[in-house]
């Protein structure tokens, strides 16, 4: 079975954008794959490592969305970063192969520079981001890893890095191959793309009051002021996402915004109860897993031992080659 690793970064819950692209793709990978899938908590640390108070709780509410979305533990191994010391092990080995020019050419390190307001103080460890993230990947020689195109980056540095550290000590590690994931973008309820920090998200723990709220805040035609007017559904952001989580009636929307038949306010009801049919259920399973947090550690302790038993197999094999291996 092909090996694939992704993690992503415990920044805290998981929105229905979040649900529709990754955790789905995630679930059908589990499948027919070895998958390795992580909370990367040591790549939150990057953009702010005095801001550790809310790690824990984070990693525990992605967890408990990745859980109750159907990632299934005895399909896939789920762990923690951090509780894997072969992701601390392998980063120092591999910055020591690692040219700086590589990494400040890093178009997506950049970004997080401007983003996170960090001009003035770019730290060692956002600089080595993509080196973290090539140890996470290298560490269980993992073949395929999905991510998004703005990771494309980092993926090319863990290539390099492997296609180095096999030149000089012997072939040890596949080069990965991306597996990127093709699906529409998906707007949050301002128009913009969904994001947790636009405040334009719906949320897996959202309830059903909260859904229709949110989704009657958003925008439609800005031309369709009455009911009855004529709508123009290529410019509407509730038609799109409609059409987005599949839309059986899409013909007869059309046609009956365009003739001014559909009002807004019903329009937006029904995908209010699309959205809550897809997030009831994920909904009732978070309320249930966080009643007993204690049960999502345990299971996530389990992943850790799995993630650690290939980790260190890895290791060794890379001490023998690095010439490291004493005892
Ligand atoms: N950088 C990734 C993101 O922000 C998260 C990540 C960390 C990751 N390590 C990884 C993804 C290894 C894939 C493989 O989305």
């Amino acid at each position: 079975m092909p090996r694939i690793v992704s993690g992503m970064r415990s920044t805290g819950q998981m929105h229905i954008a979040h649900y529709l692209s990754v955790l789905k793709s995630y679930k059908e990978m589990q499948e027919k794959n070895d998958c390795y899938f992580f909370f990367a908590d040591l790549h939150v640390l990057t953009t702010g490592a005095e801001k550790t108070a809310e790690i824990k709780n984070n990693t525990l509410q992605l967890a408990v969305d990745w859980l109750s979305s159907g990632i299934d533990p005895e399909k896939a191994t789920v762990f923690i970063q951090s509780q894997v010391p072969g992701h601390y092990q392998l980063y120092l080995l591999l910055s020591m192969i690692t040219p700086k020019g590589w990494l400040e050419r890093n178009p997506t390190v950049k970004d997080m520079i401007r983003d996170y307001n960090l001009q003035d103080s770019v730290g060692h460890g956002l600089l080595g981001y993509p080196v973290l993230q090539a140890s996470d990947i290298l560490l269980y020689k993992g073949e395929m890893v999905p991510i998004g195109k703005d990771q494309r980056p980092h993926l090319e540095i863990t290539r390099e890095i492997a296609r180095r550290f096999n030149g000089i000590f012997g072939e040890t590690f596949p080069e990965p191959k991306e597996y990127l994931r093709e699906y529409p973008l998906i707007k949050g309820t301002d128009g913009q793309k969904m994001s947790k920090s636009l405040d334009n998200a719906i949320y897996l723990s959202d309830d059903e009051k909260t859904i229709g709220k949110k989704v009657s805040r958003m925008v439609t035609d800005p031309e369709k002021i009455r009911r009855d007017d004529p709508g123009h559904p290529e410019v509407c952001s509730v038609y799109e996402f409609h059409s987005v989580i599949g839309d059986p009636e899409k013909e007869a929307r059309t046609t009956d915004c365009k003739s001014g038949d559909l009002g807004c306010v019903t329009c937006k009801k029904g995908l209010s109860a699309k959205l809550n049919d897809i997030i009831a259920p994920i909904r009732e399973k978070r309320e249930a897993l966080l009643e007993k947090p204690a049960n999502v550690w345990e299971i996530l302790a389990e992943g850790n031992k799995k993630a650690n038993i290939t980790a260190k197999e890895v290791w060794g094999e890379i001490e023998e080659k690095v010439g490291l291996k004493y005892y």
